[in-house]
Formats: structure tokens, sequence, C-alpha cells
């Protein structure tokens, strides 16, 4: 065996405000996979995670349910922790991020950062809920995107286009909480330097801690300069106090990291281990984190700077990866594809997704698509279909006619050929490359289905003279049935332990490749796995949007926005423009550059519209354009006003067109 590594691996804090859904799972299961299979390697390997439980969110939500916000916390916690191992997700810890230890290591780490001169303040405009007397999150503020106008986006970047910016710098912004037009008020907030760590950050991003795709995104953030990070929020606020500053809070994006630490003291607390030796800065254990992609400044940027700066070790490696999509779109309450694990465990059990996940996995930020057909096909086909198979089709045989023993082989080169693909798969698995083992078992278990097809044990037991070559093709296909299990082992747990005890051995590991069963012999043999229908996974969607709260689905901010008078809008100045020229924008995927007739000249115009016209269709076209708006200097060229369109995102934008007949420059009113 090589080396024993010591790996600590976390999954990202789910937020303690909802139940777990597929979206996590899909991260779960991805961490899952690589620990278990760490695991079978016979490395020591420690997963831990904890709820994220502070915030303005969960502050506001406690108190809507009546509660206080550490016991409301708590229950969530609860449920999560039921959710997560009833998907045979193996965390060795799971903590919450209001735990003694994680204010302590939250202190550590921000005395360190202000000692070492890393900590500085100043005061901060804020949008404010006069209404609700609070400071607005970023999350709870929503409007306009300042750098391509997209409607209904965050206070603190875009969805449409990715920019980041203030909360103040939104267009009409609007309180998620009241509906209210927040007001801008300032208070003094506490900044961890960040800025000053541009080298560092440049050196650590592509020391080999990331994808390259990610490292090459970040690279852009470097060259573009970064801010220094703003660490503390304003009373009344679910958190931390920041010692010596009375009323002011530690961000949640501070102390949800160093959860991961505090999770990891508390396993090594109640297992007699060193916490220094995981995070002291020479240490030899490997940290990896997994997350998703929209939270990686904060694992790639922030807290490999923060703990640099406080003398901890930094990760060996963040794993990214994409979005979970249902049916081609974005999980949606409103469109009942909005999955919550219950909600599957009440339906199917967790390995089937376990494996549909598994199979689609891969080590890139690309999103990942559930879709219902393919995982009911994948799964009968795959499991159910071929590896299943294998076993069911032998294991009659065996313990019926001759005596469960495995004593006989046929010597099919076969037996080598499985046993040699150990390498190329653990090398999938631990390359996150997910997707290609599971393709290159399933095509073992078609050369093994083929060879049982083509030798017919069936036939061959009916004649006293080849009945022991039946026996040894049955013999021959329960041992390639015992190496699929054991390389399926990380994926799928449970099915593997089922496995093991129809096969009458211990715990399978991945050194016991190199061993084949002899003079063994196997208990009575019990169905494995179900097909599934399609009606199954029906009843999921039906059972979600059962429980889907209508008032949930909608928007919580009035559809109607606070109104103008006819001055201010006599102040916008729109014209007619006809589209001479679109074209896609290197480097930014939302964006086409328009270059539009407005009568007497020409202008250019950079419209978040991407996703939904093809340049090619737009030339000739007429539309409407927001002339006076100040022009936007971007990195791609300037942007000489807005062309308007209508519609959530996505495919869905449909610019506005004005009836024949007008002409370029014509006032719009
Ligand atoms: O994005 C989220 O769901 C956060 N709760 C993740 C926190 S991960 C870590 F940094 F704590
Ligand atoms: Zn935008």
């Amino acid at each position: 065996m090589t080396d024993q590594r010591r790996l600590l691996v976390t999954s990202a804090l789910p937020y303690a405000n909802g139940a777990i859904h597929l979206g996590h799972m899909l991260e779960h299961i991805q961490t899952d996979i690589f620990v278990r299979f760490q695991r079978m390697q016979g490395h020591e390997c420690i997963y831990v995670c904890a709820d994220d439980v502070h915030g303005t969110a969960v502050m506001l939500n406690a108190d809507a349910a009546g509660q206080d916000p550490l016991a409301y916390t708590l229950a969530i916690t609860e449920e999560h922790k039921a959710d997560f191992g009833a998907f045979d997700i193996s965390h060795d810890w799971y903590d919450t991020t209001h735990s003694s230890e994680n204010r302590e290591l939250a202190n550590t780490i921000y005395e360190r950062l202000r000692d070492s001169d890393n900590i500085r303040k100043s005061d901060v405009a804020q949008l404010f809920d006069a209404e609700k007397s609070l400071f607005l999150a970023d999350r709870f503020v929503l409007g306009n995107c300042p750098n391509c106008r997209a409607p209904d986006q965050y206070g603190d970047n875009c969805d449409a286009c990715g920019a980041t910016y203030a909360a103040t710098d939104l267009i009409n912004p609007i309180s998620k909480f009241s509906g209210a037009v927040p007001e801008v008020k300032t208070s003094e907030h506490i900044f961890f330097a960040l800025s000053r760590h541009t080298e560092f950050l440049t050196h650590w991003t592509q020391s080999g801690a990331l994808h390259p795709a990610v490292t090459n995104k970040l690279a852009e953030w470097l060259e573009s300069g970064l801010q220094d990070w703003d660490i503390s929020r304003d009373a009344p606020y679910f958190g931390f106090e920041i010692p010596d500053e009375p009323g002011k809070y530690f961000y949640v994006w501070l102390d949800a990291p160093i959860g991961y630490m505090s999770a990891c003291l508390q396993y090594c607390n109640a297992n007699g281990l060193a916490f220094e030796d995981f995070w002291r800065p020479d240490s030899k254990a490997e940290v990896h984190h997994f997350i998703g992609k929209d939270i990686i400044n904060f694992h790639a940027l922030f807290w490999p700077a923060m703990l640099h700066v406080a003398d901890f070790r930094t990760p060996t490696k963040v794993h990214a990866h994409g979005f979970l999509t249902v049916n081609g779109e974005k999980m949606s309450k409103s469109k009942g594809t909005f999955i919550n694990a219950r909600t599957y465990l009440d339906v199917l059990p967790a390995g089937y997704l376990r494996y549909y996940f598994a199979s689609k996995l891969n080590s890139s930020v690309a999103d990942l698509d559930l879709n219902l057909e393919d995982f009911v096909q994948k799964v009968n086909v795959d499991l159910v279909g071929k590896v299943a198979n294998i076993a069911s089709r032998c294991a009659g045989f065996i313990n019926k006619q001759f005596e469960g023993q495995i004593r006989r082989s046929t010597g099919t080169p076969l037996l080598a050929t499985f046993q040699s693909a150990a390498h190329e798969i653990s090398e999938y698995y631990e390359t996150l490359e997910y997707s290609k083992a599971m393709r290159v078992i399933m095509s073992l278990a078609d050369q093994a289905n083929q060879f049982i097809a083509e030798q017919q044990p069936w036939q061959l037991i009916k004649q006293a003279e080849t009945r022991d070559q039946a026996e040894a093709v049955c013999a021959d296909g329960i041992n390639l049935f015992r190496l699929l299990a054991l390389y399926l082992k990380p994926v799928l747990p449970s099915f593997a332990e089922q496995s093991e005890a129809f096969l009458n051995v211990p715990p399978l590991i991945w050194e016991d490749h190199k061993q084949l069963l002899e003079d063994h012999s196997i208990s009575p043999f019990k169905a494995l796995i179900e097909r599934i229908d399609t009606a199954q996974v029906e009843a999921i969607l039906t059972k979600e949007r059962a429980n889907a709260d209508p008032a949930a689905s909608e928007p919580v901010w009035p559809s109607t926005p606070a109104t103008i008078d006819i001055d201010t809008f006599a102040a916008v100045d729109l014209r007619v423009a006809r589209i001479i020229k679109a074209e896609a924008v290197a480097g930014a995927d939302k964006l086409l550059a328009l270059t539009l007739d407005v009568g007497d000249h020409e202008r250019t115009v950079f419209s978040g519209i991407k996703s939904a016209y093809r340049p090619e269709d737009l030339k000739g076209k007429f539309t409407v354009l927001v002339a006076n708006l100040a022009p936007r200097k971007m990195k791609f060229g300037t942007s000489e006003g807005m062309v308007l369109a209508a519609g959530p995102g996505g495919e869905e934008i449909f610019l506005i067109h004005p009836d024949a007949g007008a002409k370029p420059g014509m006032k719009v009113s």
C-alpha cells in the first residue's frame, strides 16, 4: 500500500434555515464518495461538517417562528443530521457554528488579524429598512444590477452578468422583508485587509489547490484588484460579538469556515487526536473542502488569506462543483422541481441517487442535471440490469446446486481484467472523475454479463459432463460481482454491505481486489436492488407540489414597485434604435455588444441578453434605447445606454420592439 495519508474533508456548511434539498445532497454525495474511497484505501480520513447557523436570515426566521435562534437552529440541525444519515453520508462529526469552540477559534483568528495590523475600520453606508429597524444584508435587498440592469438582483452580485457591487449601488432597491424602499444609513464597520494579500493569493491560487478553470477565474478577480473585506455586522444580529467591539458581530461568513476547524477540534477532542496536527502551518495532513461554485471567493480568497495571516495552514484543495438542475432547469418551488432530501427518501432509497450523481459527476464546475427519465433508466439498466443481475443469475445455481461453495474457476482472463481495472478506477475516484469511474465499472459489468451469456450455465448444468463447467462459470460470476461491489462501494455503501453479507466476506477494502474468493462459502441470496418506475419519481414531485406552501413560492416583495411622478418618467430619454451589429463579447458569458443606429449617430451598448438571442438573429431588428443613461465603463469597453427587455432571464428575455413604421432616433413616450 502507498503511505498512509491523513485527510480532513469538509462539505460546505448548510444554512440552518431550511431543509436539506438535493442540491445539498449533490455536494455531500460527491464528498462522501471521496471520503469513503480514501478510507477504503486505508487512509485516515475525517469528514466533518456543521450547520451554518448565524446571520440575519436565521435570526428573522427564528423570530417569525417565535423561537430563540439557538433553539430554532438546533432543531433544524437535528433534521439535517437525520437526512444526511439516511443518505449514507458518513460525517465523523456534525457541529453547529454556534459552539463555544467556534467562538473561541473565531476570536483567536480575529485577534491574530488585528494584532498583525490586518484590521481596519471605516464608515459604511448601507441600506436600512426603517420599517424593520434593520440593516439589510445583501441577500435581503433586490433591485436592478448597476452593471447590466438585469432586474431582481441581490445586493452583492448579479446572476445575469456576474458583476459584484455594493447593495447601495443597486438601482431601485427594495427591502425583501417589508417591500419598503430602504434608506441609506452609515455605521462603522470592521474590515480585514484582504487587498494586502494579493500577492500571497496570486501564488496560492496557482499552487494546485484549485481546478485550473477556477484558478483562471480568480486570476481575473485578482488582476482587477481585491477590496478589503467587511467582516462586521451591526446588532441586532445572531452571531458572535466581536471582542472589544460592543454591538458589532462577526459577519456570518467570517465564522462559518472557522466552523470547519471547530468541528475538527471537537472531533479531535473526542478521539484523543491533536488538533494542531491538522492546522499548524507545516501540517502534513491534507485539508479538502468541497463547495459549490457560488462560494469560491469565500473559500479560495478570504479563507486562505485569513488562515495565512492567523498562522494556520491553508487548504490542500478546494473542490468546486456546479449547480444541480432538475430536468434542465434550476430547482423551482413553483414548478414543483425543488426536491427536498426527505421527500426523495420517503419514496426511494438513497443508493439510486448516489449512483446517478456519481455517473454524472466530474471534477469541473459544470452544472449537473438530474433528468428524471434518465435517472430511472440509468438505475434500472446499470444497477439492476447489469450489476445486481450478475449476482442473482449466479447465486441461485451456486446455492441450490453447488452447496453454496466457490471452489472452481473457468480460468477466464476476465478475472484478471477486473482486478487490473482497480488502478484506473482509483485514479478516477481520487481526481473526482466519478463519471469515468462509473463508465469503467459498467463496462466491466457488461463484459461479465456477456461472459455468462456466452457460457450459458443454465444449459451446461443439464449435462453431467458440463456440470463442473457450469459451476465454474457461476463461481467466476460471483467473483466478478464481488469486484464490482468493491469498486462501487464508495458510491453504494449499503449495496456493498448487503453484498458483503451475501458473499459472506468482511467489509471490503480496496486492497481486496488483489484476491479472489476460492474455497469459500457464500450465504443465501436476497435481492439486492429493485427496479424503479417513473411513477415513483412522479410521486416525489407530487409530494413536493403538495408540500409547497403556495405563499413561499411567491416573491415576498411587492410586485408593483413604488410609483414615480411624470417628471421623473419624462427625464428618461427613450429612443427607437436599429441594431446594426450584434456580437458576442470575449470573456463575458452573458453579454452581447450591440451597435445601434439611433438616427443621427451610432452607439455601442452591452446588453445581458446572450442567453436568449443569437447575435445573427438580431441584425436589423428595432428596439428601444434608454439614451440618456450615464455611460458605464466596463471591462470590455463603455456601454452607452441600455436597451429595454422583459422577462425573468435565461432564455426568457424578450427585447422590446416598436411597431413597424418606427424610425431610428424617434422619441418613445
Ligand atoms: O452557502 C452556504 O450555504 C453557506 N452556508 C456555506 C458555508 S461554507 C463554510 F464556509 F462554512
Ligand atoms: Zn448584471
